[in-house]
């Protein structure tokens, strides 16, 4: 039996991304959102909400641009602190002990210490209420050498990115491995759950 919780903004799990970004005087912050997600796979898009108040919001507007830092099971502890602190009063990079790198091809600052690293341009701005919807336009994804595949591809299990769960607020590491995507699913159709046309590759 599910039981209705009402209108609440509630999904498990929701990733813990730092965006970076640098304010109208140069200054380079950082800060924690888990309202994000990809939006679109050409051109590569990641969209993230902010509330209006936070310094991360005023910079994105200002200089139209920010990047994306996804940190490890280690950095738990620089992730929440960057989601309590706001860069209005305080270095965090300074403060946290990390390297801000501008990006190569965006006008914002990395973490270079985070294993997997997003540079975007805003592309689109959207006012929804108590946070404006940003789209970024993803420029480079970059990967620690020591977190890719002998294939050249993300390792998952070397970044051992964050999970974060809303409403009971916790930090959760990444589970272990379960199946392969685009075929744990064709194995469905011998135990007749799915007709046969609905799968792709048949
Ligand atoms: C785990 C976690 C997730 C968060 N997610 C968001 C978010 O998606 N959007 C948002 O506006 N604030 C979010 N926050 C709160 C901001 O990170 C916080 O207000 C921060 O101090 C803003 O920093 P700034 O003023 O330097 O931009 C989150 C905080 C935590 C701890």
């Amino acid at each position: 039996m599910l039981i209705s919780l009402g209108p609440q903004a509630f999904i498990a799990p929701a990733p813990v991304l730092l965006v970076g970004t640098y304010d109208a005087e140069g200054r380079p912050n950082v800060m924690t959102a888990a309202w994000g997600g990809l939006c679109c796979s050409q051109p590569p898009c990641l969209s993230i909400a902010l509330r209006r108040s936070t310094w991360t919001c005023r910079a994105l507007q200002q200089r139209k641009a920010f990047t994306v830092s996804i940190p490890g099971r280690q950095m738990v502890g620089h992730a929440d602190f960057a989601g309590l602190v706001s860069g209005r009063h305080e270095d965090k990079f300074r403060t946290l002990g990390l390297t801000p790198r501008t990006g190569e091809h965006v006008d914002a600052p990395y973490i270079e210490e985070c294993p997997v690293v997003l540079e975007l341009l805003l592309r689109h701005a959207l006012e929804l209420g108590s946070h404006v919807l940003f789209v970024g336009e993803i420029m480079d994804l970059k990967v620690r050498k020591d977190c890719l595949t002998p294939e050249g591809l993300p390792d998952p299990v070397r970044i051992d990115a964050l999970a974060f769960v809303p409403m009971v607020k916790e930090y959760y590491g990444m589970g272990e491995f379960l199946a392969r995507a685009s075929a744990v699913g064709k194995t469905m159709k011998h135990e007749g759950r799915y007709p046969r046309e609905v799968l792709k590759d048949e």
